[in-house]
């Protein structure tokens, strides 16, 4: 078989398994089986497969076919430039949330502290506290999670993009990570920046989602509570005490959530900053401080 048929055959099997853009994902597949990138399938179209690469491809089709995330099968995301290891234990990191880390970066390179602090209420593959250690090479970085599978594959992802000894990592429910007997010697107790993506989805829709999302990422990284703004009730209420006078918070969120959080937030005597929509022209982020 000949790297076009395959192709062929592959994007194929995917559409008829409901997997969207199936050619670009078999063209991933394949390149992710050959090792080379994408673009050079294109040079090679005739080049005939080996036994082994066949039945290597073959494989990985069929993981995609049963709707495992083309990260989970790759084993990584490229994030803001960087790349980081996905799987089980940690959300795939999604494009918009690249906005958040990014704005997160702008604001932290824009204080006057000395030494910039930031949190990140959430990490899961460390994505966004990543992007900020490195982008912004003076400031401290502090991220936290309730799962120690996905902490521990935070650091592995902070070793990989060579920035871990710049991220303190916590383990523990929301802000109790900061106070808990493993995070004593965990400094500063207060942030300039508090950013996250946290769960938001409400716990009935979840059953809902494309197989990618419910059976793939875990469920702690996507269930918000009944209304899926159970976080956003609890950053608004406890981030205070964790907040440098001047500081903000900036939170993603899920559609149509913009205006019940803008509400949670003010309610809870914050100054609602801004919202900033995605790539996509939809609301996304908050922006709040106090
Ligand atoms: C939506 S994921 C976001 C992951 C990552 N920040 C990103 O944007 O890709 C939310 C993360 O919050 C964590 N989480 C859920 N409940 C938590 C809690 N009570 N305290 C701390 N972290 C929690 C989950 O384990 C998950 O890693």
């Amino acid at each position: 078989m000949t790297v076009l048929e395959a192709i062929q055959k592959s994007a194929d099997f995917l559409a008829k398994k409901g997997v969207e853009s199936a050619r670009l994902q078999a063209e991933l597949l394949l390149a992710h089986q050959l090792g080379q990138p994408r673009m050079k399938l294109y040079l090679n179209f005739d080049r005939v497969l080996t036994a082994d690469e066949t039945d290597g491809l073959r494989e990985l089709v069929k993981r995609r076919g049963n709707r495992e995330p083309l990260q989970h099968i790759t084993g990584s995301t490229s994030f803001q430039g960087h790349e980081i290891g996905v799987s089980r234990h940690a959300l795939v990191p999604r494009p918009e949330t690249e906005l958040l880390a990014e704005l997160g970066c702008e604001f932290l390179r824009a204080t006057q502290a000395p030494t910039p602090t930031a949190l990140d209420f959430g990490t899961g593959t460390g994505c966004i506290a990543i992007t900020l250690a490195a982008k912004c090479p003076g400031a401290s970085i502090t991220a936290l999670d309730l799962s120690p599978d996905a902490l521990a594959l935070a650091r592995q992802n902070a070793l990989k993009n060579l920035v871990a000894e710049r991220i303190q990592f916590c383990l523990g429910d929301g802000f109790c990570a900061l106070k808990s007997a493993a995070a004593i010697n965990v400094s500063p107790r207060q942030f300039d920046l508090i950013i996250s993506n946290p769960p938001y989805i409400a716990s009935a829709e979840i059953e809902t989602l494309e197989p990618e999302v419910k059976d793939f990422d875990p469920r702690a990284a996507l269930d918000g509570g009944p209304d899926g703004l159970g976080f956003y009730r609890r950053l608004a209420a406890e981030a205070p005490e964790f907040l440098r006078p001047g500081g903000k918070i900036m939170v993603e969120f899920g559609d149509g959530q913009a205006d019940a959080i803008k509400t949670i937030f003010e309610n809870g005597k914050w100054i609602v900053e801004s919202i900033q929509e995605d790539y996509s022209q939809r609301a996304r982020i908050l922006i709040a401080s106090r």
